[in-house]
């Protein structure tokens, strides 16, 4: 299949994206469950949570939405959309936050049963968060992301986010990216444009060294250092390691973004 259609659902009309509620509590759990499945015992991707966190994260009150897409009636993707009041809410770990608690939202707990892979439904569930960010003037789009669950990164910068930092997360002793992107500062590259610009920077075309990649086995410190020198992750290595990140300047993303 080739990558494109990999972003297309299949049915689009099928697959909208739902809010979910109480009564959709059972369903959250059995996805949970057959993702956790899916994976080896020592897996560091999903952080489960329990019925009585589902049950707090979906109440009317919530200040959290759970987006769902449901194929013949099973629920096969969701994804939580968290909205801070506090640096500790927030829960980005030591990394800077982007903005004030109540301009951020985050997205965690993305599942998309394993049967249902790749066919674009954590993109649509990112679609549906920028949406409802955007509703509700929270333009700080942020994520946290094991460094090698490629999927996972991967299907944020099909979003437009970018990797902006590495970190640890000591709950799990695993080493993760921040994502991020400012919905504020206008519409994000399509995914040709992406492949347009790595291709562009590779060729030096803004700026010399405006094109590196990040192997997943450097250090978080040298990681860190080029995002320090201020390039961020905008799409996997293609035609290399997939799980290696292309690495632009900002000021070609920038610039890149101003001409379009
Ligand atoms: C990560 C996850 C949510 C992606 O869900 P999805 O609905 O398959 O995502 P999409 O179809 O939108 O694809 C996202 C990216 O993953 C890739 N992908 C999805 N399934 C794949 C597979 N089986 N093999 C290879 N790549 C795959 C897609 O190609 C896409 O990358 P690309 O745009 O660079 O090609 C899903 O794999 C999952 O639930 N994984 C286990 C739990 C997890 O890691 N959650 C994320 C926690 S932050």
């Amino acid at each position: 299949m080739s990558v494109s259609a990999l972003h297309q659902p299949f049915n689009q009309q099928v697959n909208s994206v739902q809010r979910l509620t109480l009564a959709n509590i059972n369903d959250c759990m059995a996805l949970q469950q057959a993702v956790l499945n899916s994976l080896p015992p020592d897996q560091d991707k999903v952080h489960p949570k329990t019925r009585e966190k589902f049950a707090q994260l979906l109440a009317d009150d919530s200040p959290s939405t759970i987006f769902g897409i449901f194929e013949d009636g099973q629920l096969v993707a969701q994804a939580i959309m968290l909205c801070p009041r506090t640096i500790e809410e927030a829960d980005l770990l030591d990394f800077e936050l982007p903005g004030e608690p109540h301009e951020i939202s985050t997205l965690a707990g993305v599942l998309t049963n394993p049967a249902y892979e790749g066919r674009g439904y954590m993109s649509c569930l990112v679609n549906a968060w920028r949406e409802e960010a955007r509703a509700l003037g929270r333009p700080h789009l942020c994520g946290i992301v094991t460094r090698d669950n490629t999927k996972s990164w991967s299907g944020f910068m099909n979003g437009g986010l970018v990797i902006m930092a590495a970190g640890f997360d000591p709950s799990d002793n695993s080493t993760v990216y921040l994502v991020h992107r400012d919905i504020s500062r206008g519409p994000a590259l399509s995914r040709s444009e992406q492949s347009i610009l790595s291709e562009s920077a590779r060729n030096n075309e803004y700026h010399p060294m405006s094109y590196r990649i990040l192997t997943p086995t450097v250090s978080l410190e040298e990681a860190n250092e080029h995002f320090a020198e201020g390039y961020v992750g905008v799409e996997r290595a293609y035609e290399r390691n997939r799980a290696e990140v292309v690495l632009v300047h900002r000021a070609c993303l920038d610039y890149y973004l101003g001409i379009k």
